[in-house]
């Protein structure tokens, strides 16, 4: 999928801003045909969750509505217009001009509507219906009915099988774009090398009856590549050497420029620009390779979540917490527990990250009620993820499920089928799921990575390290043991109040926390068959409400919530920072 961009055949328009919004508390708003336009409204600030916005929004997982007026700018006229929602959680309904465009579920992944016939050159009327209701058939569930046998059913307010706050709304900008009548559809990226040559192999994707030049010009570091071809079909495909290769990794995120063109007649029509990293990652014994050599990556899980924005696209605190995890001397993260913004995707190719993009499949439990609709779910966000976030070179692994409650016989199918239709889509990269049920986690069989959470010393031997650490060790070892495959510790911690200290450590201090991680690492970087440790969390976040969540905040950061150091932080620098 490529981002909309703007050149001399392109446009893109960023609609966000104030838009006007109301509740919709007796949830009339259909029936009364709110989407010829909204009354009684009040301005909320697009992208943004709503509920930290205003004090009525707190808990409120709607319906609400927003609207907003845009004329069509220059530059759009004769050309195709598409309406792009970069994220709406949970389920959006979207009206142009009185007349309803469609709908989406899921929020983190991006949407789009061609509204060419159906827009006008001045004061377009956009109306948007979001509701986030936790439902135990969604994903990721809700409201999920107690049963010893399934979820974890945390007492939580609002009711979530997950631990975040449910927060709700357009969370990433809103994108009026065009592309040309014969447009470049899309680009499918794979690398490899070669001693010290590159290959880059490129699928385009054009309409059926484009039957003129694709021209690629790829250029970087002092070479120039470009080659051209007469279009096949509906995909055609390239294959571009690069001499003296600068690959990419974590140390030297080398980029390079390649430029995609369509030219009828010899008259350029169409044009993309696309940044690629040449790189190579695969699964081999026990051991992950990029670009040949085995790889033990220290990072974090995080969340999308600052005070008063809640899930919002905030592009400064994106800069400060990649500032935060470089300081810190971490090289990778995984996307917990949904997929990230587009642009903290781009950032992680620019800047040198490894990740691990997930899903939001997380909480899911297999009783047969609402199943079906959560595997269906499942299988939009799979195939949308990797449609989206394929030719990142940032992005080694996908993570189909967080911690699914894998109890029941029918997870084992369920992931045997979602690992398969992820392989089909994506043969370029190892796909795995995360568990905390380790060797009884019987989709480890299936997937090329064995990834657990882990919080001995904190869900189990509270207070007590030395017996933690012992179980630990063991446990990977015997999980090694059976699966014989590359071991991630995607989460382990423990929750800090920040400025509570005691001496001797003891839980919710931050020197337990630092005593906690330091042992753990110690432990993981020993281990040959580790490829990695990921801290749970890079900061404290926002959750629901609960007994074990005081003021519906994890303390598991560590960093605050507003970014600033904990004893674990600079633990961790002096553990993982090579001067
Ligand atoms: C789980 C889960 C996280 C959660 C963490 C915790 O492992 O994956 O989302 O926040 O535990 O309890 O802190």
């Amino acid at each position: 999928m490529i981002y909309p961009q703007s050149n001399s055949h392109r446009q893109v328009k960023d609609i966000s801003g104030f838009w006007d919004f109301r509740f919709d508390r007796k949830n009339e708003g259909l029936k009364k045909k709110w989407f010829k336009g909204l009354a009684k409204t009040q301005p909320l600030a697009v992208p943004a969750s709503w509920n930290d916005q205003l004090e009525e929004g707190k808990n409120n997982l709607g319906p609400a509505w927003y609207q907003t007026r845009f004329d069509l700018p220059t530059g759009f006229k004769d050309k195709r217009v598409f309406l792009r929602f970069d994220s709406v959680n949970f389920l959006a309904e979207v009206w142009l001009n009185g007349i309803k465009l469609g709908q989406h579920e899921g929020g983190h992944l991006p949407f789009v509507f061609e509204i060419t016939p159906k827009i006008k050159a001045e004061s377009n009327l956009l109306v948007v219906r979001v509701e986030g209701l936790l439902k135990p058939d969604r994903v990721p569930p809700g409201n999920v009915p107690f049963d010893p046998k399934d979820a974890f059913n945390n007492t939580f307010y609002p009711p979530a099988s997950f631990d975040f706050f449910p927060y709700c709304g357009i969370q990433r900008p809103v994108l009026l774009y065009t592309i040309p009548l014969l447009p470049i559809e899309d680009v499918t990226l794979s690398t490899k090398f070669k001693s010290s040559t590159g290959i880059v192999k490129t699928e385009i994707k054009t309409e059926n009856n484009f039957k003129g030049l694709i021209r690629l010009t790829l250029t970087g570091f002092g070479q120039k590549v470009v080659k051209e071809t007469r279009a096949l079909d509906r995909q055609t495909t390239l294959e571009l050497k690069v001499p003296q290769v600068r690959l990419w990794n974590p140390a030297f995120p080398h980029l390079y420029d390649l430029k995609i063109e369509l030219l009828d007649k010899n008259q350029p029509i169409d044009q993309v620009h696309l940044t690629v990293g040449i790189r190579t990652i695969a699964v081999k014994g026990s051991k992950l390779l990029l670009n040949g050599k085995s790889i033990q990556m220290k990072g974090f899980g995080r969340h999308e979540d600052f005070p008063v924005a809640g899930r919002g696209y905030l592009p400064p605190v994106i800069i400060r917490d990649y500032d935060l995890m470089r300081w810190i001397g971490a090289d990778s993260f995984r996307t917990t527990h949904y997929p990230y913004s587009d642009q903290m995707m781009d950032l992680a190719d620019r800047l040198g990250f490894l990740v691990i993009a997930e899903t939001p499949a997380v909480g899911l439990f297999f009783k047969q009620e609402g199943l079906a609709n959560r595997q269906r779910l499942c299988r939009q966000y799979t195939k949308k993820l990797i449609e989206r976030d394929k030719n990142h070179p940032s992005v080694i692994a996908w993570s189909l499920a967080n911690e699914p409650h894998s109890h029941r016989s029918a997870a084992k199918s369920f992931f045997k089928n979602l690992i398969q239709f992820a392989r089909k889509l994506d043969k370029t990269r190892p796909v795995t799921l995360v568990s905390y049920l380790g060797l009884k986690e019987e989709s480890f069989a299936d997937s090329d990575l064995v990834c657990v959470n882990r919080y001995y010393g904190w869900y189990s031997e509270p207070g007590r390290l030395p017996e933690a650490f012992e179980r630990l060790t063991k446990d990977l070892d015997a999980i090694f043991k059976k699966f014989k495959k590359p071991i991630l510790l995607t989460e382990f911690g423990a929750d800090a109040i920040p400025g509570c200290h005691a001496n001797p450590p003891e839980m919710f201090s931050e020197e337990y926390q630092a005593d906690l991680l330091e042992g753990y690492w110690k432990i993981l970087s020993a281990k040959p068959y580790v490829a990695g440790a990921h801290v749970w969390n890079l900061c404290d976040f926002k959750t629901a409400q609960a007994t074990h969540r005081p003021s519906g905040m994890n303390y598991k950061g560590v960093f605050t919530r507003e970014r600033q150091p904990k004893l674990a932080a600079h633990r961790l620098r002096k553990l993982w920072k090579k001067e």
